[in-house]
C-alpha cells in the first residue's frame, strides 16, 4: 500500500527527539518539547501509558517513581492523582549541570496536552507501551486528524498490538522496535507485513544489516544516539532516522553535511 513507501516518511534522517529534549530537560515534560521543538527536532518521540480513569499521559515507566516525587503504578491512579505530582525536581538532582528552577514546577502532560500545544506544526513518533491503551490513542489520533495529515508515527516492542493497527489503520506508518537480542534473529519479511520500518539499538547495528533491512523494504531507525561520532557514523551506513536526547547534535551534524 501507499503507507508502505519509505519516501512518505521522509528520506533524509529523521532527527526523533527522544522523550523530548530530554537531555536538557525532564523528559516527556512540555518543556523538554518545546526545547526539542526550538531545536528543530522532526519528531517528538512520546511513550504513553493510560490512568485508571481512562487519561493517556505522556510517560516511559509504568511506575512514576522515577520520574516523579510520588510512588506507585499509573494504571492504578487517577489522572488527577498524576497531575499533582512534581516531575521536574528529580532532573534538577540527577543532572546539576543542566538543572533549571524552572523544572522544579513542572506536571506529567496529557497526550492531548502536547497535541494541543503543537497541533500540525510538528510530527509525533508515539510508542505504544501498553496494548490496552492503543484503542485511547488511535480515536485521539483521529480526533486530532492527526492521520490524515500524516504527521504521525506509532511504534511499539509488541508485534501484536502493531499488527492489530495496521488492520484497522493501514495507512498508519509503523515502527516494530527490537531489543539487542531480538534483532539479530527476527524475520524481518514477516515484520515488513505491516510496518514501514524497525527501531533497533544502535550498539550492535551494521552497515551489513542496514543494507540487508533496506533490500528487504524496510526503514531503519535507531536509538538512543547521543554522541556525535555515532551519529555522523550511522549517517554515512544510510540510517533512515535517530533517536536522539539532543536534538541540537544531530540538527547541526544535518547542517553541516
Ligand atoms: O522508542 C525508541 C526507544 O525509546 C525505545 O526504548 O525504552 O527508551 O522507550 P525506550
Ligand atoms: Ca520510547
Amino acid at each position: 500500500s501507499e503507507a508502505l513507501e519509505p519516501q512518505k516518511v521522509g528520506s533524509d534522517v529523521l532527527n526523533i527527539a527522544h522523550r523530548g529534549a530530554s537531555g536538557y530537560a525532564p523528559e516527556h515534560t512540555m518543556i523538554a518539547y518545546q526545547i526539542a521543538d526550538e531545536m528543530e527536532a522532526d519528531f517528538l518521540e512520546i511513550d504513553v501509558h493510560m490512568t485508571s480513569d481512562g487519561e493517556l499521559v505522556a510517560m516511559h515507566d509504568d511506575d512514576i517513581a522515577r520520574t516523579t516525587d510520588g510512588e506507585g503504578f499509573i494504571q492504578e491512579m487517577t489522572y488527577e492523582e498524576i497531575n499533582k505530582l512534581d516531575a521536574g525536581s528529580w532532573f534538577n538532582e540527577a543532572y546539576p549541570n543542566h538543572s533549571d528552577p524552572r523544572y522544579q514546577q513542572v506536571s506529567v502532560p496529557k497526550l492531548t496536552d502536547i497535541l494541543d500545544y503543537f497541533g500540525t506544526s510538528t510530527k509525533y513518533y508515539i510508542e505504544i507501551k501498553n496494548a490496552a491503551s492503543a484503542g485511547q490513542l488511535l480515536q485521539t489520533l483521529e480526533a486530532y486528524q492527526l492521520i490524515e495529515e500524516e504527521a504521525v508515527i506509532l511504534q511499539s516492542f509488541d508485534s501484536k498490538v502493531l499488527q492489530q493497527v495496521y488492520e484497522q489503520y493501514p495507512t498508519i506508518p509503523l515502527i516494530q522496535l527490537l531489543g539487542k537480542n531480538k534483532m539479530l534473529f527476527a524475520n524481518y519479511k514477516k515484520i515488513r507485513k505491516y510496518a514501514v520500518g524497525v527501531g533497533l539499538p544502535y550498539q550492535k547495528l551494521n552497515q551489513r544489516l542496514i543494507r540487508h533491512l533496506h533490500g528487504n523494504g524496510l526503514l531503519v531507525h535507531t536509538y538512543t544516539v547521543n554522541d556525535e561520532a555515532d551519529m555522523k557514523r550511522l549517517i554515512e551506513w544510510g540510517i533512515d532516522g535517530i533517536f536522539t536526547d539532543y536534538p541540537d547534535r544531530l540538527y547541526h551534524i544535518k547542517e553541516n553535511r
